[in-house]
């Protein structure tokens, strides 16, 4: 299943329609960045040769950061209101102590990934459904958002300006991490005064070290990700920290993640750490219907939006976690 929805996510890809852009273009860099890069001025601002990559072991990429050569910023004024944002170099910034993000988790963010074709040119997946998912999240977590016209140019300026980073065809992609926070200080608990939105990305491999071999999951009976009434329905950071202890469990026992049940009676399958699961039938795939506390992935969507027209039974059901002696199966709750 894992491999029919890796190949599906391939049908989906969009092409990447920037042209290639100057140091002129993105004019506006910070004073260090303008230094660093005034060696560079009568170059281009990244070079998108098709031949030309940065120096990495394509055919060893795991999923750890390998930062690429820009970022995106963009600031939210005090009017709620996005600002014109920019490249700039990777790098730390800067966070009062007091800042929302900090002190209470004011935060999501999203995860999509640009593709190069074997013709070299880029192709992103479905990035306007990251853009409303963003939007959705931000309303949970009263927060401003970027407009999907915002969300979608940072997404595109940032893999071209990091064209270099991402990875021959078939050897990987260049992971695009769009971060929304609260960056203002404050000190009650509230929401932020100001907001800050930023886009950084990685070349990476397969998420899992299994690659496409089965994975080996924990059902996870004592922690769980998301309780009815909360955020496990949009992509807050605040979902993520508490699954680390289960998952760092389940790891020490030799398995490759852990899959959530319900919160109220442990008896439903909700989702893995960082992905939704399907069941698979002959011909029928089901996936748990989602309530509010499972993340309505965007590879979930794909899936059950081929797999229909595939001639697939989709079926969006609960699912009934059943332990036998010696196996674990999955039962429709019909
Ligand atoms: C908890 C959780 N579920 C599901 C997904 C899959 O979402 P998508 O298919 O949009 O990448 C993610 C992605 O990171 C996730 O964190």
């Amino acid at each position: 299943m894992i491999k029919a929805i890796s190949s599906l996510r391939k049908t989906l890809v969009l092409p990447l329609h920037l042209h290639i852009r100057t140091l002129q273009t993105f004019a506006k860099y910070n004073a260090q960045a303008a230094s660093a890069l005034r060696e560079e001025r009568k170059k281009p601002l990244y070079q998108n040769g098709d031949d030309e990559y940065v120096d990495l072991d394509w055919d060893n990429l795991g999923f750890g950061l390998t930062p690429a050569d820009y970022m995106y910023v963009m600031k939210c004024s005090k009017d709620g209101e996005f600002t014109q944002g920019e490249l700039s170099p990777y790098g730390n910034i800067q966070l009062s102590p007091s800042a929302g993000v900090l002190n209470y988790g004011q935060a999501i963010y999203e995860g999509t990934k640009a593709y190069r074709k074997e013709d070299g040119k880029l192709l992103l997946f479905r990035p306007d459904h990251n853009a409303v998912r963003m939007k959705l999240g931000a309303e949970r977590m009263l927060m401003p958002s970027p407009s999907v016209d915002q969300f979608v140019n940072a997404i595109k300026q940032t893999a071209l300006a990091n064209k270099r980073w991402v990875p021959p065809a078939g050897k990987g992609t260049l992971y695009i991490r769009p971060l929304l926070m609260g960056s203002g200080p404050i000190l009650g608990l509230g929401p932020a005064p100001e907001y800050t939105f930023i886009v950084y990305a990685s070349p990476v491999g397969n998420y899992f070290k299994e690659g496409m071999a089965a994975l080996n999951l924990y059902v996870e009976e004592e922690y769980v990700r998301a309780a009815p009434g909360g955020a496990g329905g949009v992509k807050s950071i605040t979902n993520y920290a508490p699954v680390l202890k289960a998952l760092s469990r389940a790891k020490s026992r030799g398995f490759s993640d852990v899959l959530y049940l319900d919160s109220v009676k442990k008896k439903y399958l909700e989702e893995a750490s960082s992905c939704n699961v399907f069941v698979v039938k002959g011909r029928t795939i089901s996936t748990p219907a989602t309530n509010g506390t499972i993340l309505e992935g965007i590879t979930r969507k794909s899936v059950m939006e081929i797999a229909s027209d595939q001639g697939y039974q989709v079926t969006q059901i609960r699912l009934i976690h059943s332990k036998h002696p010696n196996t674990l199966s999955f039962t429709p709750d019909l």
